[in-house]
């Protein structure tokens, strides 16, 4: 394997992992020891086709996500997910931060790179935490944030009921609902927009705050705890701050992109409705290995 560092705007600079060869045992262990550490690998000219994909996710993931009903089934594969639909901008976002079903790895795979314009836009958010001031750290640890949500659940019927209270096994969930007409559970979800790391005592900003409602349709609204309105100046703050650090970036065909979504978040750039891009998304909702497995030795 070779490789190469990505971007000063990541700390620890991310990884571009080029391989000819087939990934070995050791070449796996070595990469999930990279990942935990820099957060971002972007694998390229490594052989990777639609057919091999998921054998080599396979090898980093102990359950895939059951991701939203809108997204389409790619390459014959319920594991392997198109992306946002349509061509418009979609701004950052850490993949289902506002649900229960986080993934802990978001990988992208790209078929078809666009002509022009439509990157894929990343932006760290070890290092955007970084770039906090005091009052901006003191108000995001003080304040989780609360989301309203509705979120479908196919396939559960029950007679004669229409509503009943759920609970979920997910620390901040309350006022859990399950509609039993509409097969979509209503719930309420306390979650912090900062998060612990894979690196011990390194803190991320990543969640579901800069991204439009209108590109999340499961989000009802999304307040502070006490159900007041986020202040206007504090998003500005954020959003400005981001924009410093956030890279634009150009796909080849083939690429695979290797995400700690509980650090970085991601989103797209606008494209022409004539393109043929053809990007991929596959999510690990469990990594097969522990969280800070690989930063908390020294090896
Ligand atoms: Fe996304």
């Amino acid at each position: 394997m070779e490789l190469k560092p990505f971007s000063n705007k990541i700390h620890g600079n991310g990884i571009i992992i080029e391989n000819k060869n087939k990934f070995s045992n050791k070449d796996i262990l070595n990469i999930k020891n990279i990942f935990e550490k820099k957060g971002l690998i972007i694998f390229r000219n490594c052989k990777f086709n639609p057919k091999n994909l998921l054998s080599f996710t396979d090898k980093f993931t102990f359950q895939y996500s059951n991701d939203a009903t809108r997204r389409d089934d790619k390459f014959g594969s319920k594991k392997i997910k198109s992306v946002d639909k349509g061509f418009k901008e979609i701004k950052l976002h850490s993949e289902t931060s506002f649900s229960t079903n986080r993934p802990e790895i978001v990988w992208f795979y790209c078929k078809v790179e666009a002509e022009k314009d439509g990157q894929t836009t990343i932006c760290d958010g070890m290092k955007l935490w970084e770039l906090f001031d005091y009052n901006l750290k003191n108000f995001f640890l003080k304040n989780p944030i609360k989301y309203k949500l509705r979120i479908p659940i196919p396939g559960m019927k029950a007679q004669n009921k229409k509503k009943k209270k759920w609970i979920l096994s997910s620390l901040g969930t309350f006022d859990a609902e399950y509609n039993y007409r509409k097969s979509q559970i209503e719930f309420s979800l306390l979650r912090f927009a900062v998060t612990e790391s894979r690196i011990p005592d390194k803190l991320c900003f990543a969640n579901h705050l800069m991204i439009d409602l209108n590109s999340e349709p499961q989000i009802l609204s999304r307040t502070l705890s006490n159900s007041k309105k986020i202040p206007r100046e504090i998003l500005k703050e954020i959003k400005n701050l981001a924009k410093k650090i956030t890279i634009d970036f150009n796909w080849e065909k083939n690429d695979l992109m290797m995400i700690d979504n509980y650090r970085f978040m991601h989103g797209r750039r606008p494209y022409s409705n004539k393109s043929k891009r053809e990007i991929v998304n596959i999510q690990s909702r469990y990594a097969n290995f522990g969280f800070g497995n690989y930063t908390r030795n020294r090896i």
